[in-house]
């Protein structure tokens, strides 16, 4: 299993994406109300590159004439004929073996430790959290 490093937290906030190309493929990591989710570019159905689609939510109902608007952002529409995959697991929400390829991603501290010269250096620490897709 290999790693990339897909950006710095900074620079994914919640409800963005980013798409990177690891090894020839293309894989959309997401940021889903500060957990970090990564699915292929490349819809079951034909082939659309899905993590362009939009973010969505889901209606749900239990009884006529009430509905609730739920789990919003966490649900990816297929730009080319809307089937909708569930981010968090590669599903599609309706009942269909189709499923897409997601990849593991966490979260990872940089330190850079660096010394400034002049008559008396002192070391100082730089730390950024880094975004790493796992493939
Ligand atoms: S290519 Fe994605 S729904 Fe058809």
């Amino acid at each position: 299993m290999g790693q990339f490093v897909v950006c710095k937290v900074s620079e994914l906030p919640p409800s963005s994406r980013r798409i990177v190309r690891v090894n020839g493929r293309e894989i959309g990591v997401f940021n889903v109300k500060g957990a970090y989710y990564a699915l292929r570019n490349l819809c079951p159905h034909q082939g659309a590159p899905l993590c362009l689609g939009e973010l969505t939510g889901l209606a749900v109902s239990d009884e006529p004439g009430e509905i609730e608007w739920t789990r919003a952002g966490e649900i990816l529409r297929c730009p080319w004929h809307g089937w909708e995959f569930d981010i968090l697991n590669g599903r599609t929400i309706f009942k269909s073996k189709a499923r897409v390829k997601t990849y593991d991603v966490r979260i990872e501290k940089e330190t850079l430790e660096r010394l400034i010269d002049g008559v008396e250096s002192y070391p100082v620490t730089v730390e950024n959290e880094l975004v790493i897709l796992e493939y």
